[in-house]
């Protein structure tokens, strides 16, 4: 079996640079110049970046022994924690992720249905009445929005004025995450990046910590509570429930943030995406005054232009452009063989704009999934992977959908909204990927 392409060595070094500052023109140029498996790097520093979607679909199906996950590539595991479930390996993975996703019922996210929307009109008020009318960047309003809605999830009712503190102690550990990869070596000095990020974990844990100990001593007896179901659920130490709720706010407060603030430029671009959202919305979820408690899982499958706005977003726009594992054997992935040791990038912004997969890739067309036949529908279904897929796959995929679903739904019927430019910014960000400058619009009250 052969090793796959790898560029000229003398490139290489100028490669691995921008593939971890600005990885998404160095992963389209590997694709265009080597095909779907190529390999960079050499010895122990050696990786394989893999951007075919049949080749993405057969490793993310593959037994997961034969990938590792806390391995000597890992820098998450410093901030969430070596008990985290997305640093674990085997029955440690297996327990941690298992507990975590019971407290994910149908039911639970259903019961957020109502919170959700309740949060984007309330957001939405403040956000006219002291900004109508003028340019605001709606990256960072989103950002509050989803820590808002992410905090209440996570902690219920009792933390959720607390929200602007918590995302406050996460902002230094996700910027140090975007720190170039030099400056994420491990070391003890103090007054240092690392330090302070290690303080703020501390300060996080303390918090963390006291609400366990809350809930042993006073259950809230709140259902939707993913805090209360883990520590009810008795499967997870102290330590690793904290871990747990680390990793969660972690991996689905910016993910989701950055992939709103994508879907905002795509329909602000397309007018006519912002009005069929609008009315849509008006129809399935009533007039925009109307009371949330009535919404339930309904009215969330009744938004399908919505649903396809939010795939096709994320189709152009994962938010995560690479994702990381090390290959625990030698592994066979498409023709190659990748050797033990290598770490591996399966990336779902190549799969997202494969032309083998995608009609005309690069354009946004959320009505592309309805004109989809039996085959192409099978081939769109192995190449849309902004989740991952198999055994690893986002445990927060169907929440993050929600989200999106629901409150782009209700933005599109509460505000009208005008670019600033006609251009699409570039993207940036390695771990998570969003536009640069944020998302500047001219906003105003529905009709105002
Ligand atoms: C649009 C938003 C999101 C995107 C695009 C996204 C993407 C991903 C991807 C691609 C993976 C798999 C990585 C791999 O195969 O190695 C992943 C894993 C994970 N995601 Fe998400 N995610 C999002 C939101 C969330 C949310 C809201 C949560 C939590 C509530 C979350 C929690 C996790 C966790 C815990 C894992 C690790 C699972 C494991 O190791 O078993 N994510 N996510």
């Amino acid at each position: 079996m052969p090793r796959p392409p790898h560029p000229p060595m003398r490139r290489q070094p100028g490669l691995l640079r921008r593939i971890f500052n600005d990885p998404q023109p160095v992963l389209d140029e590997l694709r265009a110049e080597h095909g779907p498996v190529v390999e960079l790097g050499a010895g122990p520093v050696r990786m394989a970046v893999i951007g075919g979607h049949t080749e993405i679909r057969e490793l993310l199906a593959m037994p997961t022994d034969a990938y590792r996950w806390n391995h000597k590539f890992n820098v998450l595991g410093f901030v969430v924690g070596d008990a985290s479930m997305i640093v674990s390996d085997g029955d440690d993975h297996r327990r941690r992720r298992s507990s975590v996703q019971s407290a994910f019922s149908r039911r639970r996210l259903n019961g957020w249905i109502p919170m959700i929307v309740d949060r984007t009109d309330r957001a939405t008020e403040r956000l006219v009445a002291d900004h109508g009318g003028q340019v605001v960047d709606l990256y960072g309003f989103g950002r509050s929005l989803i820590l808002e809605i992410v905090v209440r999830v996570f902690f219920g009712e009792r933390l959720a004025g607390r929200a602007e503190e918590i995302g406050a102690l996460f902002q230094r550990s996700q910027d140090y995450l975007e720190s170039p990869a030099v400056r994420q070596l491990p070391h003890p000095f103090p007054f240092t990046r690392r330090s302070r990020v290690r303080a703020d974990r501390r300060r996080i844990d303390a918090l963390i910590d006291g609400e366990i100990a809350e809930r042993r001593a006073n259950p809230t007896g709140d259902p939707d509570d993913v805090l209360e179901a883990l520590v009810a659920n008795d499967d997870l130490t102290d330590a690793e429930i904290r871990d747990q709720v680390v990793t969660l706010i972690g991996a689905g407060y910016d993910t989701t943030a950055a992939s709103l603030a994508w879907m905002l430029w795509c329909t602000a671009l397309a007018p006519d995406t912002w009005k069929a959202l609008r009315a849509e919305a008006d129809e399935v979820l009533g007039p925009p005054d109307v009371d949330p408690s009535d919404l339930d899982h309904t009215s969330l499958s009744a938004l399908d232009y919505a649903d396809r706005v939010m795939r096709e977003t994320l189709r152009l726009h994962p938010a995560g452009v690479v994702s990381p594992r090390e290959a625990a054997r030698d592994v066979t992935v498409g023709d190659f063989e990748i050797r033990r040791g290598t770490l591996v990038l399966w990336s779902a912004h190549l799969a997202g704009r494969d032309p083998a997969a995608w009609v005309d890739p690069l354009t946004f067309d959320p009505d592309r999934f309805t004109r989809l036949d039996d085959d192409q529908r099978a081939i769109a279904d192995a190449a849309w992977v902004p989740f991952g897929g198999g055994r690893r796959s986002c445990i927060g995929f169907a929440l993050a959908q929600m989200e999106l679903t629901l409150i782009i739904s209700r933005l599109a019927q509460r505000l009208d909204v005008e670019p600033t430019t006609a251009v699409k910014p570039r993207p940036v960000g390695m771990v998570v990927n969003r536009p640069t400058g944020g998302v500047s619009l001219r906003v105003h009250a529905r009709g105002g």
